[in-house]
């Protein structure tokens, strides 16, 4: 296992849509693992594959007790309720949190590592979090979902002081 180099904000890697995985081979297993001692090492609670430059539709998430760590592949939203509004924060934008407004709950469905199909309904913090790793699966970042004069903010101050490494060590980034 490796702990694996998250890409930052500015990369185009973060950008692209990510392609389905197909079988589960060796060689996706040893990248989910990299991925989860990735997310761990980062004290992130959870990690989609694009982040670490894999463009694979595969994220892994920290389960509910926190003890322990889910693999989702081709995970996709197929129910949504509610709304709910929470803050932020990603293991690519370190240092920058911000509240979004997100669904209150999800059902997600995908395959897990044995690649057998499996469907989870989720609210709350877990909800918040299938969502934020979802969305980088489509190129998409948390600050394209804050409201238009908090965004315009956060990014005139990345672009006048970058991005603070020493600040992932968050328990809230994604
Ligand atoms: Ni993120």
């Amino acid at each position: 296992m490796a702990v694996l180099k998250v890409l930052r904000y500015g990369d185009p890697a973060l950008r692209r849509r990510a392609a389905p995985v197909g079988e589960v081979t060796a060689d996706i297993r040893a990248r989910i693992a990299d991925m989860t001692e990735t997310m761990y090492g980062e004290v992130g609670i959870g990690l989609a594959a694009p982040q670490v430059g894999i463009s694979l539709r595969l994220i892994v998430v920290a389960d509910e007790e926190g003890r322990g760590v889910q693999a989702l592949l081709n995970p996709a939203i197929v129910d949504r309720g509610g709304e709910a509004t929470g803050e932020e924060g990603c293991l690519s934008i370190p240092g920058v949190f911000a509240p979004v407004t997100r669904a209150a709950w999800v059902t997600v469905e995908a395959q897990d590592v044995n690649g057998r199909p499996l469907a989870i309904r989720a609210t709350g913090l877990r909800a918040r979090v299938l969502q934020h790793e979802i969305d980088h699966l489509d190129g998409v970042l948390f600050i394209d979902r804050v409201d238009p004069v908090t965004r315009d903010r956060i990014k005139r101050k990345i672009k006048k002081e970058g991005l603070r490494e020493d600040a992932s060590r968050h328990a809230f980034a994604l």
